[in-house]
């Protein structure tokens, strides 16, 4: 029997994330082109192997994100900020605790780290399309 496998990407990116600043439009549009070749690879059976080979610059681009990030709101005064730096809290607490598994040589299932930067990312999309309208209202947007 022929298998037939549907390319799809895991998260898209779609226009209204944008916030107009071009880094971090960037910084999002990689993390999730990352998070898709992170999927990619669990659905070829390689999770694992990307794992260990990118999981920690994956981790270290999003840590620099989030605080390129919190640098941009403060500097927009964005009410919001406390929330948001909470959010990126879980996060980074999430992205640490995986590797500090992975580095006392634990088995780090790949599932459960799908799912928990699924979960992250998912949020994080919440956070950055609030951010985004907030700009556009307060004309930072051109910034
Ligand atoms: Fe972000």
């Amino acid at each position: 029997m022929e298998k037939s496998i549907v390319a799809m990407n895991l998260f898209e990116w779609v226009p209204g994330y944008a916030v107009q600043i071009a880094e971090i439009d960037e910084e999002h549009k990689l993390w999730l082109r990352t998070m898709n070749r992170f999927h990619d690879a669990m659905l070829n059976g390689t999770g694992k192997k990307f794992f260990r080979a990118e999981f920690a610059q994956a981790a270290q681009l999003l840590l620099t994100h989030f605080a390129h990030e919190e640098k941009l709101m403060t500097a927009a005064h964005y009410p919001h900020i406390g929330a948001q730096i909470k959010e990126h809290d879980g996060f980074r607490r999430t992205c640490r605790m995986f590797m500090e598994r992975f580095e006392r040589g634990e088995n780090v299932l790949t599932v459960q780290l799908m799912l928990a930067v699924s979960v992250g990312t998912l949020r994080h999309g919440a956070s950055v399309l609030r951010f985004a309208e907030y700009l556009r209202s307060t004309g930072h947007a051109a910034a």
